[in-house]
């Protein structure tokens, strides 16, 4: 459309990451992954994780959607709805089994040409995610997962293999996904492939795994750059909106430092090349030594990423009277009296993104994409076969809106793709119920389900919002 107020070449899209989508855990060579070890859950019920597979636990990654076989399909799917650009992640483990093998699973890079070939067939850019959440478990057993210096050489030469292999293919690429989440203990397992271990405090865990996977992504994207002058190469934060409770000082403060130390750090390393200065004293305090060297602090320098995305669900508020504080998507921070929540307790607030993106470009000035956005919701099949999400729509109508403002307001921003444009087994719980597509997965938590593919009214909706540049909503 003519008098968009996207920039002409918007790249709208979807999002998913290979271990909730693809299922086929041990097909054609794979690995076992972090996910392939945690059980299904709930709101209620945390997902565990269990070192040895159980006969009668439920493993909801093991199957995905299917998407293995099925990713002809979901891919047409994605172009009628018109995609530009659809993000999508590599697993790891169907690459390198154990993480450490001596040589690739030609099995597993087939796979991802045959779907690479498919996205090209719709002039459908692929944007991967190199680490989403899915580190062969290998490398939890053998090395104790990113605590170990180890997995940056690992990480790197997996990353090189595939960079090699695609570059024809494609140009964008993130190194981690939420890599900040490893200032969670959330983040610990699936994000850092660590063991949790409730007894102990994992922050020094944490931190380290976290820097050692800055030094990754900073290696990577040398080495990409090497490769292939083409390629875009980005870092991927989790931004948690946050904001005071009141307008104490005091609160004000606790909600900065939150902000500071979860949601920018991460960013200031990849983005900046080096820590902020407000890392030293929280490390200090809190007695975390990262194990930085020389070499690393130049790696970081010279491994700057060339744009910064992000994921954004919802905000929390921050008060210091209470003892509590907001911490990453799963942990509910304290209400805002203001905003309504989902069914999951996740605070919708439209206008954070706008502020985020102003934040976000006023610091840095690069480039930036939204890569992950939508709403988990329990959808219901009518008897005629039809799907009315309309919450799902006035969520994304209402977002979309909020990013159109931040591009009025100066953001140079590129894209945006919804998490997820199909069903997908929720990263957090486990559940297929917390559905996200503008396509319905016909498959329940108990496994029950033909995985038949229908589109959902938001369908329809999200093709005229692509087919008029996000003008008509
Ligand atoms: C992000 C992850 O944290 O949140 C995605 O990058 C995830 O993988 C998304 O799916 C939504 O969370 P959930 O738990 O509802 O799937």
């Amino acid at each position: 459309m003519e008098n968009s107020t996207f920039p002409k070449n918007f790249l709208w899209g979807g999002a998913t990451a290979a271990n909730q989508i693809e299922g086929a855990w041990n097909t054609d060579g794979k690995g076992d992954s972090v996910d392939d070890h945690y059980t299904a859950g709930s709101a209620q019920a945390p997902r565990r994780v269990t070192p040895i597979l159980e006969q009668d636990a439920v493993y909801p990654n093991h199957r995905g959607i299917d998407f293995y076989h099925r990713y002809r399909e979901d891919i047409a799917l994605f172009a009628e709805m018109g995609f530009k650009v659809y993000r999508m992640s590599i697993a790891w483990s169907r690459i390198f089994p154990h993480g450490d093998d001596e040589t690739p699973n030609e099995a597993g890079l087939a796979f991802y040409d045959r779907v690479f070939e498919e996205l090209r067939k719709y002039h459908i850019e692929p944007l991967v995610t190199i680490s989403h959440y899915e580190s062969p478990y290998a490398l939890t057993e053998k090395y104790g997962g990113w605590k170990n210096r180890a997995l940056i050489d690992l990480y790197v030469r997996y990353a090189e293999t595939i960079f090699q292999r695609y570059q024809k293919q494609v140009k964008y690429w993130l190194t981690f996904n939420e890599i900040n989440m490893l200032t969670n203990p959330f983040g610990a397992y699936i994000g850092g492939g660590m063991l949790p271990q409730p007894e102990r405090d994992m922050r020094q865990d944490c931190f380290r795994a976290l820097h050692n996977q800055m030094v990754a992504s900073a290696k990577a994207v040398q080495v990409g750059h090497r490769i292939s002058p083409d390629f875009r190469i980005g870092c991927m934060i989790c931004f948690m909106a946050v904001y005071a409770r009141t307008c104490n000082p005091a609160d004000e403060l606790l909600t900065q430092q939150f902000d500071q130390i979860h949601n920018m750090l991460a960013g200031d390393v990849q983005v900046r090349g080096a820590y902020p200065a407000y890392a030293n004293r929280f490390f200090e305090e809190n007695h975390i030594d990262v194990g930085m060297t020389a070499e690393d602090a130049q790696t970081l320098q010279k491994g700057r990423v060339d744009y910064y995305t992000f994921s954004y669900y919802m905000s929390n508020c921050i008060g210091a009277d209470s003892g509590e504080t907001a911490s990453g998507n799963v942990m509910g921070g304290l209400k805002n009296p203001y905003l309504q929540t989902s069914a999951w307790g996740w605070q919708i607030d439209p206008q954070g993104l706008r502020w985020v993106l102003n934040r976000v470009y006023d610091r840095y000035q690069i480039p930036i994409m939204v890569v992950e956005n939508g709403l988990g919701a329990e959808d219901r099949v009518e008897p005629d076969g039809s799907i009315c999400d309309d919450y799902r729509i006035d969520y994304l109508k209402q977002h979309i809106e909020q990013m159109r403002e931040a591009v009025k307001d100066g953001v140079d921003l590129r894209g945006y793709t919804t998490l997820g444009p199909i069903d997908l087994v929720s990263a957090s719980t486990g559940e297929m119920k917390k559905r996200y597509g503008f396509i319905y997965v016909d498959l329940q938590d108990n496994g029950s389900g033909t995985l038949e593919r229908r589109k959902k009214k938001s369908f329809d909706w999200y093709k005229q919002v692509i087919a008029s540049n996000g003008e008509d909503l």
